[in-house]
């Protein structure tokens, strides 16, 4: 095999393939002694506190999905929008997006429906809308205009609602399960392998093989939740699903966050045999591929990347969803997308066995499918004073009730134009508490349209035969008369054929010049009749449907130019009453634009200016940085100097590892971690797991 690999794959997959060589064998299990795992601790937890979402930013999810929520429904009818995913199981990360629902009744095709939602997205608030129709759970992907969090819209999709349902059920059991997750899922994403578009495994595949681990602890700190006598069996789109979800209860064991997270990648990437067996979370078991009939991939990741084949089998790496049993969440995982996922749960073994800062190890790689940093609802409002954003809330109502009188007068405008357009064709109705005159008016338009249609059925009707205009017909009957009558020579005799053919079209022509003035006639009649109509026409615009005041000066704000009427032709309304509904729903987006941004502006003078990283613990590198105006090494010294500080200043300095950060060296996240005593680490060890535990209620944590 070691010839197989190439220097660069080498140097991409070091470990696996010096693995594989079998140059270099993982550490065992008990290479890592339980108070080194224990030790961990603290700098885990600060991990999952910064993985996870501000008060603000879960504000913003909820405020995204309420936005939507109005769009999907009006899209499909009787439908209703479920969040599900990891903001409804409390494991959502702050990079992670926003999953939704359409539970829809109806049985149109969920590929049309994605269509239909993806062209209604167009026109509200959302970028880089994707229908994605060819995979298995057809989806909408977009971002939402403001925050740019990612959106993933599916129909239907009941399974994804049970297994949240499921993986919500594992979450309540004990705290530490959504620490372990969150740690997994934040680790996945920064080293770039929790990418399921992208090769390599969806976050909810790293969910239940942590899920997994849990139940298969030692002790096991999870039961196993699809147990039970009581089964819930459900036909979902003609296949049954047997979604039972069990009560269940945390089993009393004291692992550590440490012992945890280090044993998870024991578990996986040491131990596991991918080769032979068929991870499961439903039957809390790993049976063989052969037992659930996931043979070994034909070709398989080795002999793709060596280039022995373009494409691996399937079941790379089974994992069993626990709901769906013919669904291998393995089933997006290509073959460099294997290698970067053993290669790097191999490193963070190793990393962890030989006490490499986990700053270090959870690094963000650079192809890490991440956001430079999610856009906070209030970001751009933070660093304002209040009466500046009071005055912005001030403008943008202005600017709402200006767009919504626009709006009115749009809207108007174009019924009239619409009105017009129908009296010119004759078809604009009398009704009830129309004055004399506007009657007199309307019937006038009626029976003359009538009229107009007549001269002109009458004139297109002779004009489809008579094609030439009086003038060239009559050039035409002189040409073919003398051609007919010149006398000829002996040596210019016309072919009888050419004879023919002139006299057939002398015949023709003399005919077009019978029939000709009664079109002329006609034609000529109609355009008196449409003069008149557009008189009259213009006459019911100032009577009847136009106010008194004249002209709406509202309308002055929007670009009519191009549109105005000037010859008074009923495609010219028409072509007017188009431009006006552009105009329409260009405003109706507007005034929705406007209004939100008042409720925005509005819920952040409410919230009184919530600061950034409220609620969080201590940071790390390889994080989005706090935004902060404070200059903290600056307030460092002020303190040092007996100087004093503001809350501000002090939260900052909190924030950044406190008085005794690093006076004269570059306060990093790297440092602070790696210069935190051996005497905080032991006191924390001691009472960390317990103290967390016995502390922090669920509810507590749940809320943040
Ligand atoms: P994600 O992979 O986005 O998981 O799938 P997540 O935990 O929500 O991840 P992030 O952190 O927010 O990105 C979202 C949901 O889609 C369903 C599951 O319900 C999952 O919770 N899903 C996903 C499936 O049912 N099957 C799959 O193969 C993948």
């Amino acid at each position: 095999m070691t010839e197989g690999w190439t220097k660069a794959q080498r140097e991409r997959w070091p470990l696996l393939v010096s693995r594989l060589d079998g140059t270099w064998t993982p550490p065992p299990n008990d290479a890592m002694p339980m108070e080194a795992r224990t030790a961990l601790d603290n700098a885990l937890n600060d991990v999952v506190h910064a993985a996870l979402p501000t008060q603000e930013e879960a504000f913003t999810r909820e405020r995204i999905v309420a936005n939507l929520t109005p769009v999907l429904e009006r899209t499909v009818r009787g439908a209703k929008v479920m969040p599900f995913g990891s903001a409804s199981t409390g494991l959502v990360l702050r990079h992670g997006d926003v999953d939704v629902c359409v539970a829809t009744p109806s049985d149109r095709d969920q590929k049309r429906l994605v269509r239909d939602i993806a062209r209604a997205l167009r026109d509200e608030n959302y970028v880089a809308i994707q229908p994605i129709t060819r995979a298995k759970v057809p989806i909408v992907k977009c971002r939402d205009a403001v925050t740019k969090l990612p959106i993933d819209i599916s129909v239907n999709n009941t399974l994804a609602l049970r297994n949240t349902e499921l993986i919500r059920a594992y979450v309540d059991l004990d705290p530490r399960v959504r620490d372990l997750v969150v740690l997994v899922k934040h680790w996945a994403l920064h080293r770039g392998i929790a990418d399921a578009f992208g090769g390599t495994l969806s976050s909810y595949a790293w969910t239940v093989l942590a899920l997994r681990f849990l139940q298969s602890a030692s002790p096991p700190l999870v039961p196993n939740l699809q147990e039970g006598t009581e089964r819930r069996i459900e036909s979902i789109d003609g296949r049954t699903y047997d979604t039972t979800i069990a009560q269940g209860e945390s089993l009393s064991c004291d692992h550590s966050l440490g012992g945890l997270f280090a044993g998870f990648f024991h578990r996986w990437f040491v131990e596991h045999d991918w080769a032979g067996k068929v991870v499961s979370l439903r039957e809390a078991t790993e049976f063989t591929r052969k037992t659930h009939g996931w043979p070994s991939p034909k070709p398989g990741p080795i002999d793709v990347l060596q280039g022995r084949s373009d494409r691996t089998g399937d079941h790379v790496l089974p994992i069993e969803d626990p709901f769906d049993l013919e669904h291998d969440l393995s089933r997006v995982v290509r073959a460099e997308g294997w290698a970067d996922i053993m290669e790097e749960g191999l490193r963070m073994w190793h990393g962890l066995v030989n006490g490499i800062p986990l700053v270090q190890l959870l690094q963000t790689v650079e192809h890490a499918p991440l956001d430079e940093s999610p856009q906070g609802l209030f970001d751009d409002l933070r660093d304002r004073p209040r009466s500046e954003v009071e005055r912005m809330l001030r403008e943008a109502r202005d600017a709402q009730t200006k767009t919504q009188g626009v709006l009115d007068a749009l809207i108007k405008e174009r019924e009239r134009t619409i009105a017009l357009a129908k009296a010119m064709r004759g078809t604009y109705q009398v009704t009830k508490g129309m004055s004399e005159e506007v009657l007199a008016l309307v019937e006038a338009l009626q029976a003359r349209a009538m009229e107009m249609k007549l001269h002109q059925d009458h004139r297109d009707g002779i004009d489809e035969v008579a094609i030439l205009p009086m003038n060239r017909i009559l050039q035409e009957l002189e040409r073919l008369h003398r051609s007919l009558t010149t006398e000829v020579g002996i040596d210019n005799v016309p072919s009888l054929q050419h004879e023919q053919r002139d006299f057939a079209r002398f015949l023709a022509v003399q005919a077009m010049h019978r029939s000709k003035p009664t079109s002329d006639a006609s034609h000529a009649a109609y355009v008196e009749l449409l003069r008149a109509q557009r008189d009259d026409v213009k006459r019911l615009g100032v009577l009847h449907l136009e106010a008194e005041s004249g002209p709406d000066s509202r309308l002055e704000e929007v670009d009519l130019k191009a549109v105005r009427i000037r010859t008074g032709d009923v495609d010219e309304y028409d072509r007017r009453a188009n431009r006006l509904s552009l105009l329409v729903r260009d405003h109706r987006r507007e005034r929705k634009r406007l209004s939100r941004e008042v409720g925005r502006l509005e819920a952040f003078l409410r919230n009184a200016q919530p600061q950034e990283g409220r609620g969080r613990r201590g940071n790390h590198e390889g994080h989005r940085p706090r935004r902060t105006r404070v200059d903290v090494a600056e307030v460092r010294q002020r303190a040092f100097d007996g100087g004093t500080i503001s809350l501000e200043d002090l939260g900052a300095l909190l924030d950044d590892g406190g008085l005794t950060g690093s006076i004269g060296t570059p306060p990093t996240r790297t440092r602070q971690r790696d210069t935190s005593s051996k005497k905080r680490h032991s006191q924390k060890r001691t009472e960390g797991t317990k103290q967390r535990r016995g502390n922090e209620a669920r509810g507590k944590r749940g809320s943040r």
